[in-house]
């Protein structure tokens, strides 16, 4: 079993720490707005003063937070996750934050500390089935290191070196996002056509959309989109993803304008509800259309 810092307990971190409680390894859990950790305490967590202090004991430490910015924020600084790693620990940035703030990150380690980045698929009910699709990019044998707490959470998948999972997560999250803008304008086509709704999810149905538009009917029809990934984070998701492509010289149309739908969908002030809340701000141009 092995002794882990874990820095970032928001929606996901909180669920992951729980589970790895659950493993039998021994945790020490920070996070920036301490109430957020109370529960994990209860579980038999150790509360840290702050990232420094919560690395000094580990052999591995994990990041779960929202973005670049606060990867910064918990690794960098006095006492930040780096000031405090021991030779011979491993850090497992798990956070959706792209491939450049890995390597990025890669250039600050502590001699002797090695990084894997390991971002997940897969949302607040697999991460509590521990059916998440973990996409690890890094060296094989820090990867044999990590499989046993890994395999905790999900399936861990070593995609190749350093950076590799970044990249890979960018691809799964690409197709998420443009799967639910796609779906978008085509229900609201038709609804500017004067289709019923019902007639447009009979024709998705048979359709490469169908298994997106079954999962979300309910919420379309019903405009109840239960939180679980925040649309602020999938905006952030999608500029991951156009950065990307424009640093490779891409054009890539459909996905930039996925992106400015959940832009758009942030700015209607839908950013703390689920991404699929997209769809609400998609949709409102044809209901109102008719
Ligand atoms: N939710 C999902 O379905 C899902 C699925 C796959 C991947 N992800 C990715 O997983 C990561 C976490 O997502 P989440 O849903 O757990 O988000 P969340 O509930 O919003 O949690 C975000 C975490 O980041 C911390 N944080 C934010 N800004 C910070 C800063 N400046 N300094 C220090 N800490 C900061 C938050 O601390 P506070 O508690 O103080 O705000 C919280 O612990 C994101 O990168 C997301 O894209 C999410």
């Amino acid at each position: 079993m092995s002794h882990i810092a874990f820095i970032g307990t928001g929606a996901m971190g909180s669920r992951m720490a729980q589970r790895l409680l659950a493993a039998g390894h021994e945790l020490s859990v920070w996070n920036r707005t301490r109430s957020r950790i109370e529960g994990l305490l209860a579980l038999g967590a150790h509360e840290a003063g702050s990232p420094r202090a919560a690395a000094s004991q580990a052999d591995i430490a994990i990041t779960m937070v929202a973005d670049v910015n606060a990867l910064e924020a918990v690794t960098r600084g006095q006492d930040g996750l780096l000031a405090g790693l021991r030779p011979g620990s491993l850090l497992l940035e798990m956070s959706t934050s792209g491939p450049r703030a890995v390597l990025d990150l890669s250039t600050h380690l502590p001699p002797g500390v090695a990084l894997l980045d390991a971002p997940v698929l897969g949302s607040l009910q697999e991460v509590e089935r521990g059916e998440l699709h973990i996409f690890v990019g890094g060296a094989g044998d820090d990867f044999a290191k990590a499989s046993p707490v890994l395999s905790a959470l999900g399936t861990p998948l070593h995609v190749g070196p350093l950076g590799s999972g970044a990249k890979a997560k960018l691809l799964a999250n690409a197709s998420l996002i443009g799967v639910l803008g796609l779906l978008g304008e085509v229900l609201a086509l038709s609804g500017g056509l004067g289709l019923p709704q019902d007639t447009a999810f009979t024709v998705l149905s048979r359709t490469p959309l169908a298994a997106q538009a079954e999962r979300r009917r309910a919420s379309v029809e019903t405009s109840d989109y239960p939180p679980r990934f925040a649309l602020s984070l999938a905006r952030k998701d999608a500029e991951l993803v156009t950065a990307a492509g424009e640093q490779a010289g891409l054009e890539l149309n459909l996905l930039t304008a996925a992106a400015d739908w959940l832009r758009k969908a942030e700015a209607a002030g839908l950013g703390q509800r689920d991404y699929a809340a997209v769809l609400q701000e998609i949709l409102g141009q044809s209901r109102k259309g008719l």
